[in-house]
């Protein structure tokens, strides 16, 4: 049995133009998958446009690089496991650079 998992996905141009909106995804799901597998697949797979922090950062949890907003709470795209269909959002108080990139050290908060 193939299960997948429905991604939605936060996306926005660069420019910050027409275009931005939400993207659906369906990606095979696996046991103990995290988000940041989730997308690694979309960028793979589905869609190499898709912009976000990659396990370039360090995967562990450490760097924060990846922080982002998971079904509507805050966290690490690399240490969230998926369990379900899953919306991914940039952390709605930092600048987005693109998709869910955001200007590090540019937080409007910060
Ligand atoms: S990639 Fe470093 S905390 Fe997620």
């Amino acid at each position: 049995m193939n299960e997948t998992i429905r991604f939605r996905i936060r996306r926005s141009p660069a420019d910050g133009g027409a275009g931005n909106g939400y993207q659906e995804y369906d990606v095979p799901f696996t046991r103990g998958m995290s988000v940041m597998d989730g997308l690694d697949y979309i960028y793979e797979h589905l869609d190499g446009s898709l912009a976000y922090y990659d396990h370039a950062a360090c995967n562990q949890g450490i760097c924060r690089r990846c922080l982002a907003r998971i079904d509507g709470q805050t966290g690490l795209l690399c240490q969230t496991l998926v369990t379900a269909d899953t919306t991914v959002e940039p952390i709605p108080t930092q600048d987005v650079e693109r998709d869910l990139v955001t200007k590090r050290g540019r937080d409007r908060n910060g």
